[in-house]
């Protein structure tokens, strides 16, 4: 499958007062063309931090990449200054966030925004890019978009200002599309029909999407494969049925026990006891040793490596590791 976009051992440090933190740990995952991986973990975890370092959009100082590699098509992106960068976010990548309106300027007409977007990468005609501009409000579904075209992004409601955010941000037919939280502000039933356009729009552009979530239950309809992240790691991946049925890393469990699910029968819910690591100096071992329910002495010790459970799906915990079957279990 071709890989549009590669990420290789990342690491991205941010200096502060109260020393460096770490918030991206050695990060690694592919995206194939036309698929949605969603990266999923709770808040803090590193998900904007890992999405800005593709999109060189970490502010530095105080942060910074301190390795690794970012391939868009073969590219290496951590290189490229901010001039050829610019010319990559938007047409190749472009990204939407949490707030609609941090992408929209509240004082001017929408048309007029989303024309001047295709103008800057495109060479063509005012009057070519504002019929661009109404087809894609079209294929983002706001109804009668000649006549909206004419209005502020206010009177407008969170959910169509999303999708105006979404018509903007594929104006330029970007190979991917990285969604930061894009739902997290609105209500459920516009999550999910905001959900739904994103599955739409990939089918009719063939655009590979990250999502990116805290909530395991965003994805279950949405994703093909899922990265789960833990403190500034990735440390379970799989596709979605293997996430979804056959989780194996303890935190990838906690994380489904505490989501309300449709596919299954679920008992009261659970969040997960406890807080991550500090990430100033977090723990040489895996770092959900100290909420995890099966935690050996290794674990506290020694990063755990990758198990390969089947093409998909790979685990970082001991406990799926050969060498450590015979060790003993301190059940909390
Ligand atoms: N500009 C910054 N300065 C200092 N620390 C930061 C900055 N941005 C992010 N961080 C830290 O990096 C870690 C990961 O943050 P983030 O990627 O935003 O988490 P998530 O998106 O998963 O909720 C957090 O500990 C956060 O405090
Ligand atoms: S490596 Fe050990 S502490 Fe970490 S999740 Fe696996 S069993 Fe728990
Ligand atoms: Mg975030």
């Amino acid at each position: 499958m071709e890989k549009v976009l590669q990420v290789q051992d990342l690491h991205v440090s941010f200096k502060t007062y109260g020393g460096e933190v770490k918030a991206v740990r050695g990060v690694t995952f592919d995206l194939h063309k036309g698929e949605t991986l969603a990266i999923v973990g709770e808040s803090g975890c590193g998900k904007s931090v890992t999405s800005q370092s593709i999109m060189k959009l970490i502010p530095n100082p105080p942060g910074k990449i301190t390795n690794g590699k970012i391939l868009f098509k073969e590219k290496g992106l951590v290189q490229l200054t901010d001039k050829e960068m610019r010319k990559i976010r938007g047409a190749d990548i472009s990204m939407i966030f949490q707030d609609p309106m941090t992408a929209l300027n509240p004082t001017l007409k929408v048309g007029d925004q989303i024309t001047e977007g295709i103008i800057q990468h495109k060479n063509i005609s005012r009057d070519e890019a504002r019929k661009k501009a109404v087809e894609m409000l079209q294929l983002v579904g706001i109804p009668s978009p000649e006549s909206r075209m004419k209005q502020y992004p206010h009177q407008f409601s969170g959910g169509m200002r999303q999708r105006i955010v979404i018509a903007m941000s594929l104006v330029c037919e970007p190979e991917v599309l990285i969604a930061d939280e894009p739902t997290t502000a609105l209500d459920v039933t516009i999550q999910a029909q905001i959900l739904d356009l994103f599955r739409d729009i990939q089918k009719k552009t063939g655009v590979s999407i990250i999502l990116i979530t805290h909530d395991l239950g965003v994805v279950a309809q949405v994703a093909d494969r899922i990265a789960v992240m833990y403190a500034g790691k990735i440390v379970e991946t799989g596709n979605r049925r293997e996430i979804f049925y056959k989780a194996q890393h303890p935190y990838t469990k906690g994380l489904l026990n505490s989501v309300p699910r449709l596919d299954v029968e679920s008992g009261d819910l659970k969040p997960i006891d406890g807080s991550p690591p500090d990430l100033f100096s977090p723990p040489h071992g895996c770092a959900f040793a100290a909420r995890c329910q099966y935690t050996m002495e290794v674990c506290e010790k020694v990063y755990p490596f990758e198990t390969k459970l089947s093409d998909e799906h790979l685990v970082e915990c001991w406990l799926q590791d050969e060498r450590a079957k015979k060790m003993k279990v301190n059940i909390r």
